[in-house]
């Protein structure tokens, strides 16, 4: 059930019934529309008919790591909120992205989330797909009226081969622990490139503060990592066809409400912390802050595209989940 309601549920799977039957008819891959297309009923999905809390196809393990404890559902209604950029800097971004893709082409964003890329781009008139495992995100990105959304998880894609010409993915490799299995499935639907988008913090004084948890954490003797791989990490492992400078952000950042997101756990690296380290991090960066109200932070944001033959060279071998 999504947070908007019964009623709003009944209306989203009434036009998603619509949407498939004619997409069946006319097109490779079911049309979402204005609604969302739930994995459950999706028919190109494996998990087409499957109950969504059940996958039948999964080890326990990446059972555990498919549980709603590790879902962007839990901070979907705050997302953007701590995830804003000025407008001038965000509309560079997506200016930068824009240009990096066709019009004419079909284009799949991977880990849509809210669509705070998505919506601009289809505003622009690109044909953008959105896919993500997150119910309550779909919904933020639904409200703020995105399109095309499906409800899938991107290591086993609801697509058939070669259906989009690119992707574009941002934040979401490093959230996966399968993230070469997501690759894979990428450069099995889509054909000619991958765009990202790195958002690459510089040596500042706010990023010493943001190092604080995770060194407090290290000395209470739990290390933070990612189970994947951050999209701006990817070039040391595959440097890109083409990387460009998009813009150098320097800002203030207001100290206490960085502590503040990050007691309220805002970054997805935390969510596996014991509560006890925690709450002792937590108070680590406190008096480490005490009477400290700005500091400078710095960000070099970079627009990164590879050719998808590459990835899926570099990918080859990953099987992506079946059932
Ligand atoms: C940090 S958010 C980024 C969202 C969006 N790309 C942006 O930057 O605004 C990461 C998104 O990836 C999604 N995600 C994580 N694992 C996923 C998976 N296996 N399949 C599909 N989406 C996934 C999360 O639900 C979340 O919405």
């Amino acid at each position: 059930m999504t947070p908007t309601g019964k009623a709003n549920a009944t209306a989203i799977n009434a036009h998603n019934a619509h949407c498939i039957l004619l997409n069946l008819k006319l097109f490779p891959l079911p049309r979402a529309g204005r609604g969302i297309v739930r994995m459950k009923d999706n028919p190109f999905s494996r998990l087409a008919g499957a109950p969504q809390q059940n996958y039948p196809w999964t080890t326990s393990d990446e059972l555990l790591y498919m549980s709603d404890s590790l879902s962007f559902d839990r901070i979907a209604d705050k997302f953007d909120a701590t995830r804003s950029y000025p407008d001038e800097t965000w509309s560079a971004v997506i200016e930068a992205i824009a240009g990096a893709l066709d019009k004419e082409k079909r284009i799949l964003e991977a880990g849509v989330g809210t669509g705070r890329f998505a919506g601009p781009l289809q505003a622009k008139g690109f044909n953008v797909v959105g896919v993500d495992i997150s119910a309550r995100m779909l919904e933020k990105a639904r409200e703020k009226k995105v399109e095309n959304l499906f409800e899938a998880d991107l290591r086993a894609l609801p697509f058939r081969d070669h259906v989009f010409a690119q992707t574009i993915s941002i934040h979401v490799l490093h959230l996966i622990k399968g993230w070469k299995c997501a690759l894979a499935e990428i450069a099995r639907v889509a054909t000619d490139s991958f765009v990202s988008v790195g958002f690459m913090k510089e040596e500042s004084p706010a990023e010493e503060i943001r190092r604080l948890y995770d060194e407090a954490c290290k000395q209470l003797g739990f290390a933070v990592q990612h189970q994947g791989v951050r999209e701006r990490d990817l070039p040391e492992l595959l440097p890109p066809d083409s990387e460009k400078l998009i813009v150098t952000l320097e800002r203030p950042v207001d100290v206490q409400k960085l502590i503040e997101d990050y007691e309220s756990r805002t970054y997805s690296q935390e969510w596996s912390v014991p509560d006890d380290i925690h709450a002792q991090a937590i108070q680590a960066m406190r008096e480490a802050c005490e009477g400290v109200e700005t500091v400078m932070g710095k960000e070099r944001i970079v627009l990164l595209v590879w050719d998808m033959k590459r990835i899926r060279k570099f990918s080859k071998g990953e099987e992506p989940y079946r059932t």
